[in-house]
């Protein structure tokens, strides 16, 4: 399939950058717990992580939605769990996109129902077209409206991940 660039690597670099000075002004005097949803976010997740310049804990999610390659079904199951107790605590969930919403509405319930302090949602890309739950991405990368997305962590069936830029998927 043909790709075009989308966004660029220093453009991501910008806005993870302005991100992470959000985060650390937001959650200063306290240690938040990031969650990074496998795989798609593990990019964004490292680089953010170093740029963010409170002490925070790190641990990982990964939750399978099934369907066709370029739609998600729906249908939500956990495939990895988290291992550091998170009760009491502020967490932060960082996820590559959201699209329809199902997988993020999943887990951000999943979190809350553990007596967490709070949970906020961190996404690269926040795709608008197609949502159907809503769910408040309250530090958002880039908005899109459609399109599919790859690089950067994003994949079309496991392909393209290790692009460092993010590209615009062309059938
Ligand atoms: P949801 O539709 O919001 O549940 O999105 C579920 C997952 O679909 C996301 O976490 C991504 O892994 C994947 N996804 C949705 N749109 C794209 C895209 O444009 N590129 C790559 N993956 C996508
Ligand atoms: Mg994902």
């Amino acid at each position: 399939m043909k790709r075009e660039i989308f966004i660029s690597r220093g453009a991501i670099q910008k806005r993870v950058g302005e991100i992470a000075r959000q985060i650390s002004s937001d959650y200063a005097g306290t240690e938040p717990v990031l969650v990074g949803i496998l795989k798609g976010s593990i990019f964004f997740f490292t680089d953010l992580v170093r740029e963010i310049s409170i002490p925070t804990k790190i641990d990982f999610m990964r939750a399978c939605s099934y369907g066709s390659k370029m739609h998600s079904s729906g249908c939500v199951r956990l495939t990895k769990d988290i291992e550091l107790p998170v009760e009491g605590r502020h967490v932060i969930i960082v996820e590559d996109i959201v699209d329809t919403g199902l997988t993020l509405a999943f887990i951000k319930e999943n979190l809350e129902s553990r007596g967490v302090e709070s949970v906020r949602i961190c996404s690269l890309i926040d795709k608008l077209e197609r949502r159907e739950r809503e769910v408040p991405v309250d530090y958002c990368g880039f908005q899109v409206k459609e399109g599919f997305l790859v690089g950067y962590g994003l994949d079309c069936d496991e392909e393209y991940r290790y692009l460092p830029e993010i590209y615009l998927l062309k059938e």
